[in-house]
């Protein structure tokens, strides 16, 4: 597989990246979790390929860190096809699209993160190309100008997003596969994080990945990253294996708390709970008090909340529920 990446990550973030992706499955038989996903994908795929033709076009949604380019890697691996890395901003110009569409060859996949902040004027190139492969480009300016038609390669688009509600619907609805990935539960973390160490080479034991998964917040990329700072841990305080003392002493340093709650999501529940004394208030409420923006408030941090029970949406705003309350040592009084 050959994997081209055109966005080029912030300098410090290449070493996490790079061990990221050595802990990256390659195919659906290694990929752990999101079983309903998978089995749909493998039946599509072989679909596909007894046709000869390109898998139609996924689109994947979803909270971050639960593997969307993983995904689209192993899909594009899975075709035996080359994959193209892109991200909604970083196309900025319908000339950029149409330079990489123009650039794929017969079945490869370009995948486009966060598709939702695509241009407008860049989406609506998009749709014929989507639709028959075929891209209209303008030539020229004023009374001369004209538009000519090229035929594209047979490709697949797969994008990502982490809100599918953010999409325009003539877009939407050129997806033939639509996924949502959800949360992991802790026995997936659990295999995962042991997965992980197995290829980082550090020894682990299965109270120690359980203990590392249940405060990952439904999240791999979370639960990878807190088994290599716990492996830290374990190298200058231990013999470096894995113990549960040690996971325990590392996970308290990191400030990640029984639930796998972080210093942000208890300062939204104090927000809600004590500054507005359990009051409905909006995510943006909720963001401008504690100094987020409230994508990040909404994306990352609030399906965790509503998974484990401790915030609910309503139609009037927000609301901490009672489990929230006694996290936080807050009597509830209804
Ligand atoms: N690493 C990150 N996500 C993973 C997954 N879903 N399966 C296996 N390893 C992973």
């Amino acid at each position: 597989m050959d994997e081209e990446r055109l966005i080029s990550p912030e300098l410090e973030d290449i070493q996490e990246e790079r061990i990221e992706n050595t802990l990256r499955p390659k195919t659906l038989e290694e990929y752990i979790g999101q079983d309903k996903v998978k089995e749909n994908m493998k039946i599509y795929i072989e679909a596909a390929k007894k046709r000869g033709e390109p898998l139609d076009h996924v689109l994947l949604y979803g909270p971050p860190g639960l593997g969307k380019t993983t995904l689209a890697n192993i899909i594009s691996n899975e075709m035996n096809s080359n994959i193209k890395i892109t991200s909604g901003p970083a196309i900025e110009k319908p000339g950029d699209l149409a330079a990489l569409l123009t650039n794929l060859s017969e079945f490869d996949v370009l995948f486009i993160d966060e598709i939702h902040r695509l241009n407008k004027s860049v989406e609506e190139i998009l749709y014929p190309a989507l639709e028959d492969y075929t891209l209209d480009i303008m030539i020229g300016k004023g009374p001369s100008a004209r538009s000519i038609r090229l035929d594209l390669p047979k490709f697949t688009l797969i994008g990502a997003t982490t809100r599918a509600g953010a999409l325009a619907t003539p877009l939407r609805d050129r997806f033939g596969i639509v996924h949502h990935l959800e949360l992991y539960q802790t026995k997936d973390l659990t295999t995962i994080v042991k997965r992980s160490a197995k290829i980082l080479e550090v020894e682990i034991d299965d109270e120690s990945a359980a203990e590392i998964a249940r405060r990952s917040r439904g999240t791999p990329r979370i639960a990878n990253r807190l088994l290599k700072r716990v492996r830290d841990y374990a190298a200058v305080l231990g013999d470096g294996n894995i113990t549960l003392k040690i996971a325990k002493t590392a996970l308290n340093r990191l400030e990640i708390d029984e639930m796998g709650l972080d210093d942000i999501d208890r300062k939204i529940l104090e927000t809600m709970i004590i500054k507005y004394n359990g009051r409905p208030i909006s995510i943006e409420t909720v963001a401008t008090t504690i100094g987020e923006d409230s994508e990040t408030v909404e994306d990352m941090y609030e399906p965790y909340l509503i998974q484990i029970g401790f915030l609910a949406r309503t139609a009037r705003g927000r609301i901490a529920m009672p489990a929230a309350y006694s996290h936080i040592g807050v009597t509830y009084e209804g």
